[in-house]
Order: C-alpha cells, then sequence, then structure tokens
C-alpha cells in the first residue's frame, strides 16, 4: 500500500526504466513491404502513401541493398499488372516469367540471404479486382483455391522463401501446403494471412496496385470487423492447415484480435500494419499535428506489447533507421 508501494520508483530515470521494460523492438522484428512495376527506370510515388515507391525491377538493387544493410531480414513483395493482363482468372499470375516471378528471381539475386516473401491473391491479376474468381457476381472459393496452389508453386519455383497467401479464400493454406509438398517444396514455407478484416484501411495500397474491386465489397470473404473470435477459429485452420506464421491484418485498430491469436497458439505471429494507418500518420504529421518518429515508434512498441513477433511495415527503413541509432 501506500506510501510504501510506489511505482514511479521504476519510471525514474531512463536507466532504471531500461531495466524493467517488459518489451523490446529490434531491427529483426522487421518486414518490408515492396511494389514493383513493369517497366525501366521507374521509381513513382505512390499519392496517397507519401514517401513509398513502386520500383521497376532494374531499380530494386538500392531499396533491397538498402533495406538489408539497415539489418531488414525480409520483404513481402506485390506486383502491380497492367490492366492488359488481367482477367477473370488471373491467368497472368501463372506466367512462370510474369513480373512477381522475376521480381522473386532478382532479390535473390541482388541479395540471396533477403528473406522473400510473395504475395499470393488474384486481385492484382483479376479484371475484378477479387481475390477469386467472379461468377454472376458471387466469388468462387474451390476453383480460386486450384489457381492460388499453382500460382504459389510457380512463386516457389521461382525462389520464394515464403508464400503469403492474402485472400481469404476456405483451405487455401493445406491446398498451397499439399501442392508445395507434392512438388518437393518441402523447405518453403507459409505465412497465412489468417485474420485478414474486410478493412477500409488498404484504401492507400489499392491506389498502389491500382487494385480496387470493380464491384461490391470483399465482405463475403475478409472478416468482419465485429468479429473477435472468428479470428481465432482461422488461425486454428491455419495451423492445423500448415501455416508456418499467422498474420492479423490491419494493425492498430485490431490489437485486440493480435493479443488473443499469439495467446491462443504457439505460433509466429506477424502483423501488418497497413497502408491506410501509414497514410494517416503521414498526413498528421505533415500537417505538423504529430510527431511522426514518436508516433511511429510507439505503434511499433504497441504492436509488441500485443504480441507480435514479425511487423510488417511500411516504416521498416524509417524504424530500423532509428534502432539503428
Ligand atoms: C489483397 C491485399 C490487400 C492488401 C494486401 N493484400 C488489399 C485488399 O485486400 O483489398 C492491403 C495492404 C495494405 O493496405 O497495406 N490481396
Amino acid at each position: 500500500m501506500f506510501p510504501y508501494v510506489r511505482n514511479r520508483r521504476t519510471r525514474h530515470t531512463q536507466q532504471i526504466r531500461n531495466l524493467v521494460s517488459e518489451n523490446n523492438l529490434t531491427v529483426n522484428d522487421l518486414m518490408m513491404p515492396v511494389f514493383i512495376i513493369e517497366g525501366e527506370g521507374k521509381k513513382e510515388e505512390i499519392h496517397s502513401m507519401p514517401g513509398y515507391f513502386r520500383y521497376s525491377l532494374d531499380l530494386l538493387e538500392n531499396e533491397i541493398k538498402e533495406a538489408f544493410s539497415l539489418g531488414i531480414n525480409a520483404v513481402n513483395i506485390y506486383t502491380k499488372v497492367p490492366d492488359h493482363l488481367k482477367d477473370n482468372k488471373g491467368s497472368e499470375a501463372l506466367n512462370s516469367d510474369g513480373l512477381m516471378q522475376r521480381a522473386i528471381r532478382r532479390i535473390k539475386e541482388i541479395e540471396p540471404q533477403m528473406l522473400v516473401f510473395s504475395d499470393v491473391a488474384l486481385d492484382p491479376f483479376s479484371s475484378f479486382g477479387h481475390d477469386g474468381i467472379v461468377e454472376n457476381n458471387l466469388i468462387l472459393n474451390d476453383e480460386s483455391v486450384e489457381i492460388l496452389a499453382e500460382m504459389a508453386l510457380s512463386h516457389a519455383r521461382a525462389g520464394a522463401d515464403f508464400i503469403a497467401p492474402s485472400d481469404m479464400m476456405d483451405g487455401r493454406i493445406g491446398a498451397i501446403r499439399e501442392k508445395l509438398e507434392e512438388n518437393g517444396f518441402h523447405h518453403v514455407g507459409i505465412m497465412s494471412y489468417s485474420a485478414k478484416y474486410a478493412s477500409s484501411f488498404y484504401g492507400p495500397f489499392r491506389d498502389a496496385l491500382d487494385s480496387a474491386p470493380g464491384f461490391g465489397d470483399k465482405k463475403s470473404y475478409q472478416m468482419d470487423f465485429a468479429n473477435a473470435r472468428e479470428a481465432i477459429r482461422e488461425a486454428e485452420l491455419d495451423v492445423i492447415e500448415g501455416a508456418d506464421i499467422l498474420m492479423v491484418k490491419p494493425g492498430l485498430p485490431y490489437l485486440d484480435i493480435l493479443y488473443r491469436v499469439k495467446e491462443h497458439t504457439q505460433m509466429p505471429v506477424a502483423v501488418y500494419t497497413v497502408s491506410g494507418e501509414y497514410a494517416m500518420l503521414k498526413a498528421a504529421a505533415e500537417k505538423g499535428w504529430i510527431d511522426h518518429d514518436k508516433c511511429m515508434m510507439e505503434t511499433m512498441f504497441a504492436f509488441k506489447r500485443a504480441g507480435a513477433d514479425i511487423i510488417n511495415t511500411y516504416f521498416a527503413k524509417e524504424v530500423a533507421r532509428i534502432l539503428n541509432g
């Protein structure tokens, strides 16, 4: 009881705070999303993501080397597909010489030790902007899963270290695992977007890839933001189906989900702090309303506190620079 108990004794100086701190953040926790486009000499800023760019393959080298030298161990890659290559089945996704496959090979050439996580979903390849095949305005599940498994195989063949399915079709983790095992890719892992919500915080990402759904929304496959227990069911199924890492997405508005998933499983858990979260912080900082770096670091610690082992973030390089002093 007060005055014998005084919590402020362990807050008094930076040194005592260091000693008693419950969580730490290091560059080893970071994963960096990378947007890739066709063409040469292209570095385009995404208008709703100030300071974030799409790169053509020839300009990737600097970006990858810089990230690796900052201590970032992994990139999560997305490609922007030209309109004329889009169709309902996302056929271009299976092209062994497609942009994604070339990007995987290129990054492993630039820095073989950089872990490459490749995005698996149909939306960037779909003429409808949906994560699966569309029929009569419905998103087909099993037919889409077959393509997703083929897509994963083609990324593994190109040299991806981890497949990262962001589509939310039922059963895709098991199907991808089976396909990889059958083809001898036992060592290629799966980071599942286990609890991915139908969120409006993805807006700037859809600008980045020109991948907004052409009709309707994604609520028939992505999760309802009213639900939390359902996230545990998703996570449990992914574990049974063979996922190696589970991911929760978005980040800050879903810290409770991150916490629950971490509590309920024995798996490495990643959080994806998404484009809209990045945009909000950048916009408020641009207006001078908040301190950019301090709010960014506070956010990163919130993820660690909630249980994240991995933080997939557009802030990766900025955070790494601060951590490296
Ligand atoms: C689509 C995908 C999305 C994001 C990652 N993969 C958008 C969506 O589901 O529409 C969003 C990431 C972000 O907003 O940063 N498969």
